[in-house]
């Protein structure tokens, strides 16, 4: 009932209306594609033709937000052409030439125009292009972009949401700055805005396009679109489904990328003061279309596909990152057999996988306990038995030592005992001839 009757450009506002109210979007959209449902005409006022209105108030009151990610070499003109896009002076700061890797840095402001207030995030990648090994260059922009999905998803998960008054920090354009060298892009620039065409919209600009003649400018557009058609990289283009708009947006894909000029300074111009670069020789004014598409850039990005790029956002780039990480998860919408499974299915499902991953797991740390122990038995058997032919060796060697000294004991104590008797001999003939002799010495003195 919510979107019925209403333009498919309605529908994403309806989407907001359907989330406050626990619909699913799958139903609104399905109540608004029921070709089954009876039409009916109303003999008087109701009143529902004021939803639109409520929409815009409600929309006006919450306030809007939008984030810009700008890709470019150091020093190429990124700050400037911010400042001078949305009128303003957001904090700038030079960034030096020697970074050791490629970071971002965000900033975000609230901004008001008319009674509209817009939260605006300007994300700078810092050091882009400066390093020696530019091969990865692009890494940091796709963790960034990522993140951003990741967290946004987070909270879509939690069983308690505050999606309406969550900051979205996801990207929802890409201002990507080609260097104005008129000759083609920079392999670094294709294999970047290759790495997030499916992440983020890209809106190609010509940088400083001040620098560069009008003829050369003209042929150095169609070779950067053939480069990037050649090289499969899928920019941005601005919608035609909506056909107020349509029309002038077929004219501005014809036109991309656009060729910019930024400045700040206001020069006076005829008895007007303009947005312009003085040069000795004349001025580039920055809001005239025969000197720059800057004005085609404001308009395209700001006044009329805004909105379009946060949609896009929405529902194809975060939808695809949703996609790819529920599915990286286990999660699917149908069985092999194409039959359609819910979420409750999907999580017993995986719940029983787990836990017969669990039970295999156990079963094979089981296995390779009882192997391990059945090693170590057979290892201390072994040692068991090398000790045991040690101890029956030393055993051996003991015996012999000890028969060996047996004998040498037996010798010894034979020596001794001959020896006792020879000496016991010795000592009688000594003891007989000092007898002999005392009895020859009586004699004599007689
Ligand atoms: P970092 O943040 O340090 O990487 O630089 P940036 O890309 O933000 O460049 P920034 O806007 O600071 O401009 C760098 C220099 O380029 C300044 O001197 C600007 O005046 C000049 N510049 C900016 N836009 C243009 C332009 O459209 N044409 C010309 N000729 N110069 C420009
Ligand atoms: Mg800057």
């Amino acid at each position: 009932i919510v979107c019925n009757g209403y333009q498919s450009s309605h529908l994403y506002q309806s989407f907001l209306i359907a989330n406050e109210h626990n619909f699913s979007w799958s139903d609104c959209f399905h109540c608004c594609s029921d070709n089954s449902a009876r039409p009916l005409s109303l003999s008087g006022h109701v009143g529902f033709d004021s939803l639109p209105d409520q929409l815009v108030n409600k929309s006006t009151c919450q306030g809007f937000c939008f984030n810009i990610l700008c890709i470019g070499e150091t020093g190429i003109g990124k700050s400037t052409l911010m400042d001078t896009l949305f009128n303003t002076n957001f904090e700038n700061c030079e960034s030096s030439h020697f970074e050791p890797q490629v970071k971002l840095r965000a900033q975000t402001y609230d901004l008001q125009e008319s009674n509209v207030r817009l939260r605006l995030t300007v994300v700078n990648t810092v050091g882009f292009g400066d390093q020696m090994n530019k091969h990865d260059s692009f890494q940091p922009v796709v963790d960034y972009i990522d993140r951003q999905y990741e967290t946004y998803l987070q909270e879509e998960l939690k069983i308690k949401r505050s999606l309406h008054n969550y900051h979205d920090s996801r990207l929802h354009a890409c201002l990507y700055f080609i260097s104005p060298s008129g000759h083609s892009l920079k392999s670094l620039d294709l294999v970047t805005m290759k790495k997030l065409d499916s992440k983020v919209n890209i809106i190609p600009v010509i940088a400083k396009a001040d620098t560069i003649s009008k003829s050369e400018l003209h042929k150095f557009k169609i070779k950067i679109m053939s480069e990037l058609v050649s090289n499969g990289v899928q920019i941005y283009q601005f919608p035609l489904d909506d056909e107020t708009v349509a029309k002038v947006n077929t004219t501005m894909n014809g036109h991309l990328p656009f060729a910019v000029v930024g400045s700040t300074e206001e020069v006076l111009v005829g008895n007007k003061m303009v947005k312009a670069r003085q040069y000795p020789w004349g001025v580039v004014q920055v809001e005239n279309e025969s000197h720059c598409d800057f004005v085609k850039l404001r308009e395209m990005l700001i006044c009329v596909n805004m909105e379009d790029l946060r949609e896009q956002t929405h529902t194809r780039h975060y939808e695809l990152y949703r996609r790819c990480k529920l599915e990286e998860m286990g999660f699917r919408d149908t069985d092999p057999e194409s039959k359609p499974v819910s979420l409750q299915e999907t999580y017993e499902a995986k719940r029983t996988e787990f836990l017969q991953e669990l039970q295999r797991r156990e079963e094979e740390m089981r296995q390779l306990f009882v192997q391990r122990v059945k090693e170590k038995e057979s290892e201390l058997k072994d040692a068991e038995r090398e000790l045991q032919g040690r101890f029956e060796q030393l055993k051996r060697l003991h015996a012999e030592e000890r028969n060996v000294l047996e004998d040498k004991r037996r010798v010894l104590e034979e020596d001794q005992s001959s020896f006792n008797k020879r000496r016991a001999a010795a000592q009688l003939l000594q003891a007989q001839s000092l007898n002999v002799n005392g009895k020859k010495d009586k004699d004599r003195k007689k």
